[in-house]
């Protein structure tokens, strides 16, 4: 049985040194940002856009989780604090997630193209990533701005259900694995993030609305942001991304000739 980590996302899960793995070479890779408010399905879709355009997931939550849940090494003083943050529903310091991110730069470059789920959360971070893509020649395609009334987001963090091993995202009445408590990908263990207990849920919105939210107008002000309404199935809100996308493209393409 896989847990699931296996290739590409092993390589940005375990970090330090790890080289991307992806075989597949992709004709026009895409390079993904993935913005929305705690909840809204971003991991959701960035596993399905994972599937059908070949571009590796990068959450910056799920590194955090696979280290909290390590056991063959001591954490380091930075990242016992980061979970510490996490757990408390608060955003981890910059410098923390920067150096996290600096060390898997080469998940960025993979050939496949990338998805940043969670990443960046900040102008600073927005900034960093703006300079680390231009020092290695790389160009963000397009920035997809999740949208949901705050009353469905908390519906759909309530109920969440996350893989301990392959970190799969279910749902106990929306999206439910075929046996209750185990995940239908690997056979993992299914737990609730202790992050969405309420008071943690709270307190992750109030950060979104104000280091997370201020990215829109950036994203937008560099003409990349792509705004998509995030209610209905994960697969209907899949093919309206994947619309907006290739409309992108083609406009991208109508530019360059
Ligand atoms: P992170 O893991 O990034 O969490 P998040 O942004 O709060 O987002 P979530 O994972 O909670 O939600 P999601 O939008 O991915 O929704 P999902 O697909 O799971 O970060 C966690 C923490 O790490 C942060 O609070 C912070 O402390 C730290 N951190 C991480 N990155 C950081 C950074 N860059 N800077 C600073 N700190 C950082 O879906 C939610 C539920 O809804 C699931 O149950 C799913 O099954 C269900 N669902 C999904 N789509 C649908 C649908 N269409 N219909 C019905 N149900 C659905």
């Amino acid at each position: 049985m896989s847990d699931g980590r296996d290739g590409d996302r092993a390589a940005w899960l375990d970090g330090s040194g790890a080289e991307c793995p992806a075989e597949t070479e992709v004709d026009h890779p895409w390079r993904l940002i993935l913005l929305g408010a705690p909840g809204v399905g971003k991991g959701t879709q960035a596993d399905l856009l994972h599937s059908r355009l070949g571009a590796c997931h990068l959450s910056t939550g799920d590194v955090f989780r696979t280290a909290a849940t390590r056991t063959d090494c001591a954490l380091s003083p930075a990242m016992q604090q980061a979970l510490e943050y996490m757990r408390r529903g608060e955003l981890v310091p910059d410098t923390t997630v920067w150096e996290m991110v600096r060390e898997r730069r080469s998940c960025l470059r993979c050939r496949g193209g990338f998805i940043l789920d969670g990443f960046p959360r900040t102008l600073r971070q927005a900034e960093s990533l703006k300079q680390l893509l231009l020092d290695e020649s790389l160009t963000l395609n397009a920035v997809v701005n999740y949208e949901l009334p705050l009353q469905e987001i908390v519906e759909r963090l309530s109920g969440r259900r996350t893989c301990e091993q392959c970190k799969a995202v279910f749902h106990v009445t929306r999206q439910p694995s075929r046996t209750e408590g185990l995940c239908d990908r690997c056979g993992g263990r299914l737990f609730q993030r202790e992050d969405d207990r309420s008071e943690s849920v709270t307190v992750r919105m109030t950060a979104y609305e104000k280091s997370t939210a201020p990215l829109i107008r950036f994203y937008q002000d560099l003409g990349l942001l792509l705004p998509i309404p995030a209610s209905g199935s994960p697969e209907e809100i899949l093919a309206r991304t994947l619309l907006e996308l290739e409309k992108r493209r083609a406009w991208n393409h109508q530019v360059a000739s």
